[in-house]
């Protein structure tokens, strides 16, 4: 069915200047960009974000590497858009990831700088969508 996901392009990738090779690899394995904004979380924000990994270890370096410095997100939309994202990413760690996928090509480690996130399921994918966008930023 038509899905919707969240995809965040993370720091390392903007830090990098490689955006637009992300949204170029999104969109020519078919998903739709139907809302985009670039936008600085507030620690708060990354904190409700990542909720449910709010007992990892890596919890806080996670939280501040995401509220650190600005990240684009996107919602992407398109038949089985959630499974077709988490596959276009790869592995959360990038040296697992297999060839071909934007962690593996762009990600430096599973230490934060693994390049995206993407929702894992339709429930992640609706909350997450809420989190950053109005229904009238989606198009
Ligand atoms: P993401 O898919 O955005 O959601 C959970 C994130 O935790 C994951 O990407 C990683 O970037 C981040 N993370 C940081 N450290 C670790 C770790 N040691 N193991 C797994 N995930 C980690």
């Amino acid at each position: 069915s038509i899905e919707r996901t969240l995809s965040i392009i993370k720091p390392d990738v903007i830090k990098k200047n490689q955006i637009g090779e992300i949204i170029n690899v999104l969109e020519k394995k078919g998903l739709k960009i139907v809302g985009m904004k670039m936008v600085r979380l507030t620690p708060q924000l990354a904190e409700t974000f990542y909720q449910e990994h709010n007992t990892k270890p890596f919890f806080k370096g996670m939280t501040e590497f995401m509220s650190n410095s600005p990240v684009v997100v996107i919602c992407l939309e398109g038949e089985n858009a959630i499974k077709l994202n988490r596959e276009i990413m790869g592995a959360t760690d990038p040296q697992e990831a297999k060839v071909g996928t934007i962690r593996r090509t762009y990600g430096e480690s599973i230490d934060n700088a693994n390049a995206v996130h993407g929702s894992d399921s339709p429930q992640a994918a609706a909350r997450e969508i809420k989190l950053f966008f109005q229904e009238e930023e989606i198009f």
